[in-house]
């Protein structure tokens, strides 16, 4: 039978007995909402793990002052039900009093390109609030395996040079986005959509697949394949595009004239009110 914790004590004398027994932990964080995206991840660390804990935490820290902190999606019964059918053993669900209880705390923040690109350019504080509140559940938890999805590919960066820097040690397991049938990647803010712009949407997936394409094909040049998938993105009038953009990984550093190594080709776009992201990886195999 799945617990659901509330409190940090709780938690910690469940992660002590756990400990006690030799029991491997699986440590999947989220902020609810959960859908196909989570459960796969919540699967993996229930098969790769003793024991899976899954957090469910609407992190007030990651959001700025006029982005969707109070109307995010809040769905606990309906998590802790999808959560228990992937394996899981606890549903973490603390309240922001208990994550952070006094106004004067400590950040843990990760400097350098990899938070100012992208994301980081238009959400300037989303990373330091993302690294903070995920080094208190790994403090917590003590998993030996943490997952997370390749859909938030810069946090998944941002968080391997975390764990990297402060010697957690853990290992970090990225499972590939899941897609609906018609190739929108799963997102906890597609429940946001028109019918209408959810159908827009989908020009985001194309564009990937297509620039994945020219790609195989021997495009190299980076200018191009920017453009690419720029022009194909404007062909949706519904589209407003925050960025396009490709990075060299691991360290979201600017890519030569000609790509070679590993890149991300990332892109966020609003639809309406909504913002997606998605993304590929354009690698030599
Ligand atoms: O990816 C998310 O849902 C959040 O950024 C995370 C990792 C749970 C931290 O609040």
């Amino acid at each position: 039978m799945m617990k659901v914790i509330k409190t940090i004590t709780a938690l910690q004398e469940e992660i002590k007995a756990y400990k006690q027994a030799n029991k491997t932990i699986g440590l999947v964080t989220t902020m609810g909402a959960l859908h196909e995206g989570h459960a796969s991840l919540i699967k993996a660390a229930s098969e790769e793990n003793d024991v899976a804990v899954v957090s469910v935490f609407v992190n007030p820290t990651q959001f700025g002052p006029t982005e969707d902190l109070d109307s995010y999606p809040r769905t606990l019964d309906a998590d802790c039900r999808l959560a228990e059918g992937m394996g899981a053993d606890v549903v973490f669900a603390p309240t922001p009093q208990e994550m952070y209880p006094s106004a004067d705390m400590t950040w843990v923040e990760v400097t350098g390109n990899i938070t100012k690109v992208l994301c980081g350019a238009t959400r300037p504080i989303h990373f330091r609030g993302v690294a903070t509140v995920v080094a208190k559940f790994f403090n917590l938890v003590q998993p030996d395996k943490a997952y997370f999805g390749q859909k938030d590919a810069q946090q998944v960066q941002v968080l391997q040079r975390m764990v990297r820097d402060l010697f957690f040690p853990l290992e970090l397991r990225v499972m590939p986005i899941i897609r609906e049938a018609d190739g929108l990647a799963k997102s906890s803010r597609n429940t946001y959509l028109s019918a209408a712009e959810r159908q827009s949407a989908l020009i985001l997936s194309q564009s990937l697949r297509a620039v994945q394409d020219s790609f195989a094909q021997g495009e190299r040049t980076t200018a191009k394949l920017l453009e690419q998938v720029t022009n194909q993105i404007k062909t949706e009038p519904m589209a407003v595009i925050d960025y396009v953009s490709l990075y060299q990984l691991p360290d979201l550093t600017e890519c030569p004239v000609q790509l070679s190594g590993r890149s991300l080709l990332a892109v966020a776009v609003k639809f309406g009110n909504t913002r997606l992201i998605d993304n590929v990886i354009l690698e030599d195999k």
